[in-house]
């Protein structure tokens, strides 16, 4: 690994975090180190104080009045499969699309084995899927629509408000993948008729590997079939597993460090708001896109408009498969990226770069340094020089 190092691939994980989430997780494994909900001695009730801070910090990003409509869970995948696997049954239509991650894919493709439909709408050039369409595809049996916040290939952000509250007025549930978007993009679950939201901790929210979380509202709190039964602190008389959120979705001991650094980066980003960082972003991406536009070398996989698309930014060349690409970048300048189909391969075969090696992908984050796409595009501009 080179000594410098440019980090450009925080739509996989975000990193750096900032100092406050280190601090946290180290302090809490160090000085608390307990389950929380277990027990009521001080260091169990610390840390199911830890845990509710984090529910709280992150229900006022997401414009949500009541923190224990929000689970924790080891992830984005992890919190998709719960909906997928405890909602839905054989017989019950889903409308989807073309844009979405293996973390939606896979269990759809898994379930429509066990009689489930699926409906793929599909999305245009840059990324976008047109509102109109998935409300036209959604039916009388439809159980539920899953959709893509921003594409992790294209940055594409979906235009939710135009298909969210029609579809909670008929009374069709809306799960939104928010996994490149929570952090980076405003995000307010009620005023977008989001039922169910599911995203990562560890990406936008600048929390630590493993973390996620699954928003749902009250409506889904007795429908949701927990995927995993066990011990949840409460109500351990019943055989069953509680119907109270959140312990009906979090059995077993959670991630209690992890979640201490969940916690402050959420409160991180209440302070620094998300629109700053999304302000830092497009300032870096401005200047990134007109250079990587002026060369006619690179393709741009998505929107040129900052304001329809998040910090990831896909691009390929004519001569150079991406995955040569991404190693010249790291070998010779330090600079980390990803190459691929990013667990996207719908999206790919819809774009005609499934077949060459998929794209390669920068993406930004909030403690991304101020000049970290201008080193990408110095870069490029040195590998169109010499290998182009
Ligand atoms: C759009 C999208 N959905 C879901 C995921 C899965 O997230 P996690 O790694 O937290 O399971 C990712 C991760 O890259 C993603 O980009």
């Amino acid at each position: 690994m080179s000594d410098v190092r440019t980090y450009l691939d925080h739509a996989a994980t975000t990193w750096p975090k900032p100092e406050c989430v280190y601090d946290a997780t180290h302090h809490f494994a160090r000085e608390i180190g307990v389950a929380a909900g277990r027990g009521n001695h001080g260091a169990a009730r610390a840390a199911t104080d830890v845990v509710e801070k984090a529910r709280l910090h992150i229900a006022q990003l997401i414009g949500v009045s009541q923190p224990r409509n929000i689970a924790l869970t080891s992830g984005c995948t992890a919190s998709l499969n719960m909906v997928l696997h405890g909602l839905l049954k054989p017989g019950d239509h889903v409308v989807t699309t073309v844009t979405e991650h293996n973390s939606v894919l896979r269990p759809l493709h898994h379930l429509k084995q066990q009689g489930i439909r699926v409906t793929y709408v599909n999305c245009d050039d840059a990324g976008y899927v047109n509102p109109r369409e998935i409300l036209t595809a959604a039916e009388s049996a439809t159980r539920l629509v899953v959709v893509n916040h921003a594409s992790n290939v294209t940055g594409a952000i979906q235009r939710v408000e135009e298909f969210g509250p029609d579809l909670h007025s008929r009374g069709i549930p809306l799960l939104v993948d928010a996994a490149q978007s929570l952090g980076t993009v405003d995000l307010d679950v009620q005023s977008l008729g989001i039922a169910l939201l599911a995203a990562p901790g560890h990406k936008g929210l600048m929390g630590p590997l493993g973390t996620g979380i699954l928003y749902a509202t009250p409506e889904f709190h007795e429908q949701l079939q927990p995927i995993l039964q066990g011990g949840t602190g409460t109500e351990s008389e019943q055989e069953e597993q509680p119907t109270t959120w959140p312990e009906r979705m979090e059995s077993g001991s959670l991630n209690t460090p992890a979640i201490a650094g969940l916690a402050a980066g959420a409160k991180y980003l209440l302070g620094r708001t998300v629109a700053s960082i999304r302000n830092a972003h497009n300032e870096q991406m401005a200047a990134f896109l007109d250079g990587l536009l002026s060369s006619g070398v690179w393709t741009l996989w998505g929107s040129r408009s900052l304001q329809d698309r998040v910090a990831v930014i896909s691009i390929t060349a004519n001569q150079l498969n991406p995955h040569e690409l991404a190693s010249l970048l790291d070998s010779h300048f330090g600079i980390q990226t990803r190459a691929g189909l990013h667990c996207a391969p719908r999206i790919h075969k819809r774009l005609g770069t499934l077949t060459s090696g998929g794209t390669l992908r920068f993406s930004l984050g909030a403690t991304s340094g101020p000049h970290d796409l201008q080193q990408a595009m110095d870069a490029l501009q040195s590998i169109e020089g010499h290998c182009l």
